[in-house]
């Protein structure tokens, strides 16, 4: 029985999040009677295979093979059952965000087209942004407002990079991509949901290469290797790309000096760049699409060309470098002034294009004759002969899929959790909290704010008990450590290690810790070091600032990412807070790890200078984890990295080379 049990249990909090692929709007099925009378059936045929599976395992060997295949269909059944449960219970999608991620609020995104639509399109949702905000359901600063993808076999939602644009307004968009081709077929099963409600969200997944078919800001200080140089000098400088191009020696009319490796098989696009020709003259740049050879003399795509103090520009196509000159002529509204930004935005569909500068529309969904045609083709960059050339700079290339058919983006009822019904998160293994932060908020609901063991999540998947203090808003503890630990390095805050220790937070103490990396990159935000002096909660000295920003739960507070890679980090200021009201500005690094050579490689820390030095008797503190006169990870130990108290009356510390830490570590 107890088998059947768990794989019961692990399907239904798989299900928990519910199919709705059907759900598109105006199709909603809470209300279908059907629904209803099909989950009374189930469950009544459940209750009756329950009864016979039991009486079978009572019964002896001969019965297994009947056993296993009643198993078989009770797990069908329970997946039935799933199903129809969040056809008519929307919110426990929003539960399983909260307990898993922090979010109290979901809703799915519906995504209903005529077509099918590839995985590399990206989509476009519009959310009133500012609504959320004076409503106090969303940050100002956007961080919440996220997309998770879920798939039936992933069971687990999971968060996927989305770019905002016109944040904090009533039409804010959420620029995604799909992450498996949709069309009506697979698009049961499948979910985007759109969640916000987390006050301590830091920033979400957000990068560009992974929402547009093709982005680049050309922020990095060297080309990127997914562009090919072809012809000319080419170089990034201060986020912007830089072309010289010249005539070649075989003097062509149009050239290219540089495209996009990947982009041989796209089709119908969308591409918005700025472009900016610094030579006057008149100098003829302009940017290549349906780029299928980009080799000289061999140049076949279709060019976009401009002239530098004239109106015209044409789309002027290429076959085998047969050049079809100023053949689709178009007008800009002024002439190009050499040494300004423009923004110019492009679409090829089929056999047609058009164009935009400044948002003014220059060719209209212009037919390129037969003669001409390129199917499809990658962006390049590039210029006329001539012979001073071109000198042009490029910036913000973003491209996108295109599809001739209109998409509609739209967002389901908002489901918002109700924080009453966890009460008792944390208080077993099954139910574990993601910091005792959330317990403690909701327990606020509840009215009741017991200090104590509650259970923890160190892993998406497993939990540790430790000790909670709810009175100060949900400080989970993490570590303690009183007196000298040889290779504390080896543990500390990243295994859990004699977690019995952390059943109650005073000191001296055995050295305990949990492996915290998770709790503090996704569900904390501040460190705390406390006194051992409380048999109840944190102590009555301590110090606490901000969780460093770029922290991963993979190399946060993790030793044996070495010396050198932690010295290359950036140090920036942190504010440091005291018991005692006082404050004092810090540095820090995105692995929380001091890196001078000589202190033997600190943490958490926050130190007094960004080479990492330490001082006596000011707030910047760090956990000694390496003995004096031993090397690790590239780290010696001079003695002078044990900058934190070394007793419970010793605050902030009279000395850095204890080599005695003695201190409880808390996070929220
Ligand atoms: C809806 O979800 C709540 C919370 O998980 C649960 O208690 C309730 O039984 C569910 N209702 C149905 C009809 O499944
Ligand atoms: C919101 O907009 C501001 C101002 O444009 C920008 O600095 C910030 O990065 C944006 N936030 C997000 C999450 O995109």
């Amino acid at each position: 029985m107890l088998t059947v049990f768990v794989v019961l249990f692990q399907l239904s909090s798989c299900y928990a999040l519910g199919i709705s692929g059907a759900d598109l709007p105006g199709k909603r099925l809470q209300n279908h009677g059907e629904i209803h009378k099909a989950k009374n059936l189930i469950d009544a045929l459940s209750f009756k295979l329950h009864t016979k599976f039991e009486k079978f395992t009572l019964q002896s060997n001969e019965n297994l093979v009947q056993s296993a295949s009643i198993r078989d269909e009770l797990k069908m059944l329970n997946k039935l059952k799933g199903l129809l449960n969040d056809l008519l219970n929307k919110s426990s999608v929003c539960e399983k965000f909260y307990t898993n991620f922090d979010f109290t609020a979901a809703r799915e995104i519906l995504i209903d087209s005529s077509a099918s639509l590839q995985k590399d399109y990206t989509v476009a949702l519009q959310v009133n942004h500012r609504e959320l905000i004076d409503n106090n359901l969303a940050l100002a600063n956007g961080n919440d407002l996220r997309v998770y993808f879920r798939k039936d076999k992933d069971c687990r939602p999971r968060e996927i990079d989305r770019v905002l644009e016109n944040n904090a307004t009533t039409k804010t968009r959420v620029l995604f991509k799909l992450q498996e081709d949709l069309s009506k077929t697979v698009r049961d099963g499948s979910a985007y949901y759109l969640v916000y409600g987390n006050k301590d969200a830091g920033k979400a997944k957000q990068n560009p290469e992974n929402v547009y078919l093709f982005y680049d800001d050309f922020s990095d200080s060297i080309l990127e290797k997914k562009w090919q140089k072809n012809w000319g000098d080419i170089r990034v400088e201060n986020g912007v790309l830089k072309l010289r191009t010249r005539q070649t020696p075989t003097r062509d009319n149009g050239e290219i000096s540089v495209f996009i490796k990947h982009g041989h098989e796209w089709e119908d696009i969308e591409v918005e760049l700025d472009f900016n020709e610094r030579n006057t003259g008149p100098q003829y740049p302009g940017p290549f699409l349906r780029v299928q050879d980009a080799r000289i003399q061999s140049t076949t795509a279709w060019w976009f060309e401009y002239q530098t103090g004239s109106k015209y520009c044409t789309m002027r196509p290429f076959k085998n470098n047969k050049d079809g000159s100023w053949l689709y002529r178009g007008t800009l509204t002024k002439p190009l002034s050499a040494g300004s930004w423009y923004h110019a935005k492009y679409r090829v569909v089929g056999d047609r294009f058009s164009h935009w500068v400044n948002n003014q529309l220059i060719h209209n969904n212009v037919k390129v004759s037969r003669q001409w045609m390129i199917t499809k083709g990658t962006l390049g960059l590039g210029c006329h002969k001539s012979n001073i050339g071109c000198h042009t700079f490029y910036d913000n290339i973003k491209i996108t899929k295109y599809v001739p058919v209109s998409v509609s983006v739209s967002l389901g009822t908002e489901c918002k959790v109700d924080l009453k019904k966890f009460h008792g998160l944390g208080t077993s293994e099954k139910n574990p909290a993601t910091s005792c932060k959330q317990i403690h908020d909701v327990s606020l609901k509840d009215g009741k704010l017991d200090n104590g063991v509650y259970w923890i999540k160190t892993s998406a998947d497993r939990s540790v008990r430790t000790y909670c203090d709810l009175t100060n808003g949900g400080w989970t503890l993490v570590g303690k450590v009183s007196g000298f630990v040889n290779k504390l390095y080896k543990f500390w805050l990243i295994k859990n290690y004699k977690v019995v220790a952390l059943n109650n937070p005073a000191l001296p103490s055995k050295v305990g810790c949990i492996n915290a990396r998770y709790l503090a990159t996704y569900h904390a935000s501040t460190v705390m070091f406390s006194s051992g002096d409380n048999q109840n909660g944190i102590g009555s000295k301590w110090v606490q600032w901000p969780l460093p920003q770029g922290r991963k739960s993979d190399s946060l507070w993790t030793h044996s990412v070495g010396r050198t890679t932690v010295s290359k980090a950036r140090m920036y200021p942190v504010t440091v807070k005291a018991w005692n009201g006082k404050e004092q500005v810090c540095y820090q690094n995105k692995y929380g790890i001091l890196p001078l050579s000589y202190h033997g490689g600190s943490y958490p820390s926050a130190t007094h200078n960004t080479a990492g030095n330490t001082r006596v008797k000011d707030y910047c503190m760090s956990v000694g984890v390496q003995k004096t006169g031993t090397t690790a990870d590239g780290w010696t130990q001079n003695g002078n990295g044990y900058d934190s108290a070394r007793s419970d009356s010793d605050w902030p510390n009279s000395q850095y080379n204890h080599v005695s830490p003695y201190v409880t570590v808390w996070l929220k």
